[in-house]
């Protein structure tokens, strides 16, 4: 049977916006697993996004308990990764060797310095064929894990990380060509003050 539709109204269009405005990426986690019940809501968000052709294709992976090996495996990733870059004669063309080394660098002198997964207790791997649909889900379920108290953040370094290796790739059971976005989630150790400065919408209105 259909879910009665909700009163979208009851969201006052301003508190959607100040959720909008007010979202930043989290980059400090308190060490606290996050409950697979408050996860499976947020996740609900995703579930919900327009999806090209009504296709529904994304799929997610929730990577909380086995974290720690995971991410041991993808630190290797990106040791590899730079170390093939840096062989390269176009090393000097790619502008994320600089920033891959300089994580990998500050990882190398404090094993604490995590800039990779941040501390965070849970990596989202949302997984689509489709290039649109699931970064689509990723925005709504990052403003949802706002909305729900969690802290978010994209991160394209752990995401590159995990989709090159094959091994672990075949270990989670993903393509890594469907990979489309990697979140971090947990319970943000950070207060913002504000909202962050953007430059003005660049719009032409005919
Ligand atoms: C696709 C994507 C990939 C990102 N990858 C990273 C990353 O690897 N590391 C990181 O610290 N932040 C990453 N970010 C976060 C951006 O740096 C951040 O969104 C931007 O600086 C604006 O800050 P705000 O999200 O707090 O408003 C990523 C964001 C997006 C959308």
């Amino acid at each position: 049977m259909a879910q009665e539709q909700p009163d979208a109204a009851r969201i006052e269009a301003a508190d959607f916006l100040q959720l909008v405005r007010s979202r930043r990426s989290i980059r400090k986690y308190k060490p606290r697993p996050v409950e697979e019940a408050l996860l499976a809501e947020i996740l609900e968000a995703g579930r919900y996004m327009a999806t090209g052709g009504n296709a529904q294709s994304v799929r997610y992976l929730v990577i909380q308990k086995e974290a720690p090996r995971i991410q041991a495996a993808a630190w290797e990733s990106l040791r590899r990764i730079v170390e093939t870059m840096q062989a390269s004669p176009d090393a000097s063309k790619n502008g994320y060797l600089a920033t891959m080394q300089r994580i990998l660098r500050r990882r190398d002198k404090d094993p604490r310095d995590d800039r990779l997964f941040f501390g965070a207790p849970v990596i989202l791997l949302v997984l689509s064929p489709s290039v649109t649909d699931g970064p689509l889900a990723a925005a709504s379920i990052e403003l949802m894990a706002h909305a729900s108290g969690l802290g978010a953040l994209y991160c394209g370094f752990a995401q590159i990380a995990i989709a090159r290796s094959e091994a672990l790739c075949r270990e989670l059971g993903i393509v890594p060509e469907q990979l489309q976005a990697c979140l971090l989630l947990g319970y943000p150790d950070v207060k913002f003050l504000r909202t962050p400065p953007r430059r003005a919408a660049q719009v032409r209105w005919m």
